[in-house]
């Protein structure tokens, strides 16, 4: 479900020129250097090219159609956590059964399916072991049962739903390659069954109260966990994307699940098994997701927490940046065609850790406190970010927004009141702190000009895109900007494509390798933006996407928009999350749903049809898995 707003908008023309605005550059604030200690550690070591922009300096890979993951030449990349192993919670191992024929409980126990955002938080200064906490978007239930799902079983929703949410293992660099350590006091599942606290200005709130939970304070599981992103007090923050699938609603939906998508077909139907997944006999469940989790992966005992104040939507992931007197503002894109573009500024200021307390438990609650807007971006490069706030401009209860509470789980609904930039698909957000330009990756939008839809404007340049662009802006209009800015200044990056297609609107501009569908991006430490793609598998080297090969990592240089690619992924798999030790010296990247057919879900009678990676020749199934890059020289990542 990538389309729930039919509505159209005014239309404007227009393909911003990277070239034509000045961007600004910012120090690195105490604040943030504080904040993010092991990142502004990793800065100091490293130097930055002549000419501003950091410099590029590996060979880049050609495109592939293989079944492998490649790597530049003197990188070695090795394959760690696959679907179905251990995650290492002592006593508690089951191996993977590779005919997948392990049960509901052992996968509860077990690395889940479809890895997607990954951090790195490291255990010592060593930069040799840490944790890895990740997502598991979803499931392909062809792959997840032995027999697919020509039958819809309650054992197969249970399993189903182990096999979604976050994992978080520990890996330790041992005897030359990344390991997963077992057993280990840190691991851990989080699942659709697991118990989530409510936080921020709709806990409690009438729209979130249930029949299984009458306080609205506690909702059983997380799934859809797309993009991650990282707090200054180390937590992990993942977002609920596509849940809104998993529900079945009556036959005429009301309008409010009309706007978010709710319909009586859906693809998954947990609802027979499960049924608070029917939005028929239990309507509020339905909008106790699509929030932005907090998750404290050194605390084994921790409660981990849905935050409202970060507003409801099909949350792609959430991106944190620091002001310079030290609050935080996050960043989230709303992954559906038309959909909006979000940040979050807190009210109070990042508290240290105490005597006795981590920085998670000093900051337990700065998530819950402070002002969401949404993005609007005009046709002259400027734009502004519009407060969700109750009672501000149309936001009234006499337009239906009773409260606060309501402001934030119909946040779709008060965008649109607002009149804010309908997107083409906001997928990951990545900041660099140095130069405080924000970038998003905008992977597509086929529906964009189409009849009866909004036509191109100047953030979303292209009718009928299929390629996808990345748009970056700086909050503030000037030196004196800051990420808490109401105003900001924005161009594209580049916009992806082939320059051999004869469609002007598939072609982009970028400058060096080709590639399509932006996902996945991540700010190293020395200002590299790192570029996951994600074309479908439908699509995939066919067409306008005849010459673009599997998807793969790019890195690009900010400063001139040099793209180089970096790694290629085996057949049908979506490249994404990318995490890096604090030494520079490790990336983490995951393979996501290697051998993804074309229907989205495999054939049980032929799992392997497709791809056999990472087990290879006599693999029981493809498995989605983390690979680790290292160089064979030790060096830093991209230099
Ligand atoms: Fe889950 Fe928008 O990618
Ligand atoms: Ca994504
Ligand atoms: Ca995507
Ligand atoms: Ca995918």
């Amino acid at each position: 479900m990538e389309d729930s707003d039919p509505s159209a908008s005014a239309s404007l023309h227009e393909v911003s020129d990277p070239a034509r605005r000045q961007w600004l550059q910012g120090g690195l604030g105490a604040a943030l250097a504080a904040a993010f200690a092991p990142m502004a550690a990793a800065l100091a070591g490293c130097a930055t090219a002549a000419g501003g922009g950091p410099k590029l300096g590996f060979a880049p890979v050609p495109p592939s159609t293989a079944d492998t993951v490649a790597v530049p030449e003197g990188y070695v990349a090795d394959v760690l956590a696959p679907w179905g192993d251990p995650v290492g919670i002592a006593g508690a191992m089951p191996a993977f059964k590779p005919d997948a024929s392990n049960s509901a409980a052992e996968q509860a126990l077990q690395m889940g399916m479809h890895h997607d955002g990954i951090h790195f938080y490291p255990l010592g200064d060593d930069g040799r072991r840490g944790l890895l906490a990740m997502n598991h978007e979803y499931v392909d239930d062809g792959l997840l049962h032995t027999d697919g799902i020509r039958d819809w079983s309650a054992d197969k929703v249970r399993k189903a739903q182990a096999a979604h949410g976050v994992s978080v293992i520990e890996v330790a660099l041992r005897d030359g390659r990344w390991q997963v350590v077992r057993p280990s006091r840190y691991a851990r599942r989080f699942t659709a069954n697991t118990p989530f606290a409510v936080g921020g200005p709709a806990a409690g709130h009438p729209m979130l109260r249930t029949a299984a939970d009458p306080a609205g304070r506690t909702v059983l599981g997380t799934i859809n966990n797309c993009a991650s992103g990282i707090t200054p007090w180390g937590t992990y923050l993942s977002g609920e994307e596509n849940w809104a699938d998993y529900f079945k609603g009556p036959a005429t939906p009301d309008a409010h699940q009309r706007r978010w998508g709710l319909g009586p077909d859906r693809w998954v139907r947990w609802s027979g098994h499960d049924e608070r997944f029917d939005a028929t006999k239990h309507p509020n469940e339905f909008n106790r997701f699509g929030w932005i989790v907090e998750i404290d992966p050194m605390d084994p005992s921790s409660t981990p927490v849905k935050r409202t104040a970060l507003g409801r939507a099909a949350h792609e992931g959430a991106t944190v940046a620091v002001t310079r007197d030290g609050r935080a503002v996050v960043y989230s894109g709303e992954d559906e065609r038309f959909e909006y573009l979000y940040k979050f500024v807190s009210r109070d200021r990042i508290a240290p850790a105490g005597q006795g307390f981590s920085a998670a438990q000093a900051n337990r609650e700065l998530l819950d406190h402070g002002t969401l807007y949404v993005a609007r971006f005009d046709a002259d490069g400027s734009g502004r970010w519009l407060p969700l706030v109750q009672g501000q401009g149309p936001l009234t209860a006499a337009n239906g927004f009773a409260d606060q509470g309501q402001v934030l789980i119909d946040a779709r609904q008060a965008s649109d009141a607002l009149g804010a930039t309908k997107m083409d698909r906001p997928e990951w957000v990545a900041v660099d702190a140095r130069t405080r330009e924000v970038f998003c990756a905008l992977t597509n939008n086929s529906a964009r000009g189409q009849p009866g839809r909004p036509g191109p404007d100047a953030a979303n340049p292209r009718a009928n895109n299929v390629m996808g662009q990345i748009i970056r802006w700086t909050d503030g209009d000037g030196r004196d900007g800051d990420f808490d800015s109401t105003t900001l200044r924005w161009n594209h990056l580049l916009l992806a494509g082939d320059p051999a297609n004869a469609r002007a609107e598939a072609r982009g501009n970028v400058r060096g390798d080709i590639f399509a569908c932006p996902d996945g991006l991540y700010v190293d430490a020395r200002g590299v933006l790192w570029i996951d793609t994600d074309v479908g598998a439908a699509a995939m080297n066919q067409g306008e996407m005849a010459r673009i090969g599997n998807n793969q990592m790019l890195a690009c240089d900010p400063a001139t928009g040099e793209v180089r690619r970096f790694l290629t992924g085996p057949v049908g798999c979506e490249i994404t999350g990318c995490t890096i030790t604090p030494d520079g010296r490790t990336m983490f990247v995951n393979v996501q749903h290697p051998g993804e057919t074309p229907g989205d879900r495999s054939d049980p009678a032929a799992p392997t049809r497709w791809s056999t990676w990472p087990d290879g020749p006599g693999a029981g199934r493809p498995r989605s898995a983390t690979v680790a890059i290292c160089r064979r020289d030790g060096g830093v990542i991209g230099t």
